[in-house]
This record gives C-alpha cells, sequence and structure tokens, in this order.
C-alpha cells in the first residue's frame, strides 16, 4: 500500500517534522507547487526525488501573484487528487499552509525582485507577479530550509528569478531546473490547459511548433530578427493573440541580435481565448 505523505498545515508542525529528519542527518529537497498537479509535476518530484532523502512538495495558490483580474478564484484546486499523486511518488511531507498561516493579519514585507525579473517578458504583460512569486518562494526556502529547491524549466522566467532571489540573499540551497514535459503533440504541461476547450487544445501545439522551427533557423545561420518576426506571424495567423516571442540570453534574459551573444533561449506567451499560455526552448 502506498503511504500518504505526513500532511502539515502549521509552522511550527513543520518545523518539528522538519528537525527530526535534520537530527537524521537527511537531505531535504522542496518542489514547490500551486497545486492540481500533473506530469510535470511529477517530473519535479522524481528530479527532488533522486537528490534528497526527504522530500517535501508544497501546495499553495499564492494570492499575492495573480492580478485582481486574474484567476486566483478560478485556478484548480484538487487536493485529493493531489496527495493520492504524492503518496505514489513516495513524498514524505506535503506543505499546504493557508493564505491566513503564509499571510497572517498584519503581514507588510515584500520582496521587489529586479534584473531577470524586468526583463521585459512575463512582467511586461503580469507587472505584479514577480513579486508575488519571489516573496512566497524566499517564505517557502525559510520555512523549509531545503537543501535544495526544484523548478520547471517551463515558467523559464520565474527559474531564473527565483536562482537570483536565492543568490543575492545568500540563502544556503541549490536550485535545479527541470526540463519541460509535453504532450505527445508538443504543447507543454500546464494546470492551465484545462481552461482550454476541444478547439482551442487542438491549436494550442502550434507554439511549440513555431519554437522548435525557430530555433531551427537560427540554428541554421537565419538572421534572428526575420525568423521572430515570421514566427509571430504564424503564431497569430494560428488564432493565438501574442504578447511576445522572443530571443533571450539564456541566462541574463537581455535581449539577444546575433548567436554569437548566446546562449539563446526562445520564449513565448500567447493568448488563446480566455488561457494564456507560455513556452520556451533552448536554441
Ligand atoms: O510555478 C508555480 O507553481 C508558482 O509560481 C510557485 C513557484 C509555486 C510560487 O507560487
Amino acid at each position: 500500500m502506498t503511504k500518504r505523505p505526513l500532511i502539515l498545515r502549521t509552522i511550527p508542525a513543520l518545523r518539528r517534522a522538519l528537525a527530526g529528519r535534520r537530527k537524521a542527518r537527511q537531505t531535504v529537497a522542496l518542489v514547490p507547487t500551486m497545486g492540481a498537479l500533473h506530469e510535470g509535476h511529477l517530473a519535479l518530484v522524481r528530479a527532488a526525488r533522486r537528490r534528497a532523502r526527504c522530500v517535501v512538495v508544497s501546495i499553495f495558490v499564492n494570492p499575492t501573484q495573480f492580478a485582481p483580474n486574474e484567476d486566483f478564484a478560478t485556478y484548480p484546486r484538487r487536493f485529493a487528487a493531489d496527495i493520492a499523486a504524492l503518496a505514489a511518488a513516495k513524498v514524505d511531507i506535503v506543505w499546504a499552509p493557508s493564505v491566513e498561516v503564509m499571510y497572517p493579519q498584519g503581514f507588510a514585507t515584500r520582496l521587489v525582485p529586479e534584473g531577470v525579473a524586468l526583463a521585459g517578458l512575463e512582467d511586461r504583460f503580469r507587472p505584479h507577479f514577480f513579486g508575488g512569486v519571489a516573496t512566497v518562494v524566499a517564505k517557502l526556502f525559510m520555512q523549509v530550509n531545503p537543501d535544495i529547491a526544484v523548478f520547471g524549466e517551463k515558467d523559464y522566467q520565474q527559474l531564473r528569478v527565483v536562482t537570483q532571489m536565492a543568490k543575492d540573499l545568500d540563502l544556503p540551497l541549490r536550485i535545479v531546473g527541470v526540463a519541460t514535459v509535453r504532450e505527445k503533440d508538443g504543447l507543454a504541461l500546464s494546470s492551465r490547459n484545462a481552461y482550454l476547450s476541444a478547439e482551442e487544445r487542438a491549436a494550442a501545439p502550434l507554439l511549440h511548433r513555431v519554437l522548435q522551427e525557430s530555433a531551427r533557423r537560427i540554428r541554421r545561420g537565419e538572421d534572428i530578427a526575420q525568423v521572430i518576426a515570421a514566427g509571430a506571424a504564424a503564431i497569430g495567423a494560428g488564432g493565438f493573440a501574442l504578447d511576445y516571442l522572443e530571443a533571450r540570453h539564456a541566462r541574463t534574459l537581455a535581449p539577444i541580435v546575433s548567436v554569437q551573444d548566446g546562449p539563446i533561449r526562445l520564449l513565448v506567451a500567447a493568448r488563446i481565448g480566455r488561457t494564456r499560455l507560455i513556452d520556451n526552448v533552448a536554441v
């Protein structure tokens, strides 16, 4: 029978459980999530499992990273199914604080990340987002004090922001990025894919096809600006409203005009119907 993970909802209970693990000299890995878990999250858990004796998964839909017009209220919440999946993945601890535990009455401190958080990608369309992510992830790091923390490359700018934040705050942990898990047709797994109608779902893999084709053309030596313009046109013709399609430096996220300035990461965000999708690939 699969063993249910220990589900903890208060900071003293979490600290007690982790103190026991530390006393037994166990390494601790944290996988921060907002729940509604899919194979992409489970790949993060497996990466954590390979690297640490004790795996903690946090499930917390973080209100501070949603703007008032975004989907905080309707964001999918499937706690029972999440726990079953985490039990099967042999997770040790699920850290599931309430909003009141994470942000108690009188909470008044926020991180304001700069640098990669102001690269002009997600931040241009979701200006509140990285402040909320950096604040909650810093709190999760302080609460769990992990040796490593695992994030998906699908949210590529987020991965860069939390890596920089951990470095800037001298937090003694290693951030591990894990490759995006995709459906057979290339669509990146995301909890928000549940919002897609059948017709939108059929159109959605176009984003990955355009990224792949653009990366191929850039590798062949074609002009980056022209490749990006052709990709943007294809995404528009495919029924999406494009937020951005950009070639950026893989580490600094600075704009790139030539392959010599690389390594290059291609990043895209586009809306289809009421769903906003993001994706990225290495060149
Ligand atoms: O990527 C996510 O699911 C969230 O942004 C994170 C890192 C769990 C912070 O709320």
